[in-house]
């Protein structure tokens, strides 16, 4: 069986900078033409002139040839100004703001650390219509991890919401059931990203046989009830909801440590690991719309016009991959995955 879908765009991907960057790149490239670019790097992003450059330079690690278009983000500190915000709703490249609460995750470290310090920022970005792209979680040590997305809504995404009415929000990579339901009640401009890795697997997954850092991200992988209202939200056709990878690559000596880091590398099977989603939910004929067209029409942008075709066709992914003078452990590593890339056209 093959399917034929619009060219997907992956709504959030992390590829990185420097000696990696051509590795990471390639597998994105041969499947998706546009990307939203996270900016945590170190030093983050937080710049349209940094924008600028890290542009340029994912611009010259693309393969010969290669279509694809990378949609820049900055990264939001406490110091962020509203000038900074008016400069990147002029540059054609910056797409939108990413707000990391301090401390939430990998490179976080410049956050925010208080919403009261960016309103003012928030309020510039609302006005012209610059999308704030969250990644909803509270830090607080108090508390626990698999409840830190809920915590979030509950503390500080509603009360954003209500405090900005117009701002276009995108709650990423949700993995909660309430985060679903959230974004499906909430007002007009609110939508969310979900990954790969949170449709296939709950947290057992983390613990199958022994400890499996390689399935550890953020925010963690929840129980089964909550991918099962995921997998609902993806293929229910409901445009607030579509597909943004989180591929975040580490060296596998990063994440097979005494302090693994988190992120799941999926750019190398970034479409085919969500038509295994959508066809087990006996939901193919809504994989496009999801992969294809509601990112983009969030985003004001163009849908695709060339295609990409898909076998269902079993193949066995690698043990790893390079990156740089490492390597990058790719999800199913050694495992099969059920679908594969036979052609893109234009
Ligand atoms: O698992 C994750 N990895 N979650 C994030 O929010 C960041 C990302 C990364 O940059 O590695
Ligand atoms: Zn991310």
């Amino acid at each position: 069986m093959r399917i034929t879908i619009t060219r997907p765009d992956d709504w959030h991907l992390h590829v990185r900078d420097g000696s990696v960057l051509p590795h990471v790149l390639a597998h994105t490239v041969r499947r998706f033409a546009r990307a939203i670019i996270m900016p945590n790097l170190t030093p983050p992003i937080v710049h349209v002139a940094d924008a600028s450059a890290y542009r340029d330079r994912i611009r010259a690690a693309l393969p010969a040839g290669a279509e694809f278009e990378p949609l820049m983000t900055l990264y939001l500190t406490d110091a962020t100004s509203p000038n900074e915000i008016e400069r990147a709703a002029e540059a054609p490249f910056v797409h939108a703001v990413k707000l990391y609460p301090a401390g939430a995750t990998t490179n976080s470290a410049e956050g925010v650390t208080r919403l009261a310090h960016v309103y003012n920022v928030l309020e510039k970005m609302q006005r012209l219509g610059l999308p704030l792209l969250i990644h909803g979680e509270v830090t607080s040590r108090d508390v626990d991890v698999f409840d830190r997305e809920k915590v979030f809504i509950d503390e500080t995404l509603s009360k954003l919401v209500n405090e900005f009415p117009a701002l276009r929000i995108v709650f990423e990579h949700i993995s909660t059931r309430e985060a679903a339901d959230f974004v499906r009640e909430a007002r007009e401009g609110v939508a969310a990203t979900i990954t790969c890795h949170h449709l296939l697997y709950s947290r057992s997954a983390m613990f199958a046989g022994g400890l499996r850092p390689h399935y550890y991200c953020l925010p963690v992988l929840k129980r089964e009830a909550h991918r099962q209202a995921l997998i609902a939200a993806a293929t229910s056709g409901n445009p607030r909801f579509f597909l943004g990878t989180d591929s975040a690559p580490h060296a596998r000596e990063a994440k097979q440590s005494a302090c693994g880091c988190a992120g799941v590398f999926t750019a190398h099977a970034g479409i085919e690991l969500y038509a295994e989603v959508f066809e087990a939910a006996a939901a193919l004929d809504r994989l496009q719309p999801f992969s294809s067209e509601f990112g983009a029409d969030f985003y004001r942008l163009a849908r695709n016009r060339d295609t990409l075709t898909l076998e269902r066709k079993s193949w066995r992914v690698p043990e790893s991959y390079p990156f740089g003078d490492s390597a990058v452990q790719p999800l199913r590593a050694g495992e099969q995955i059920q679908w594969q890339l036979v052609a893109r056209n234009t």
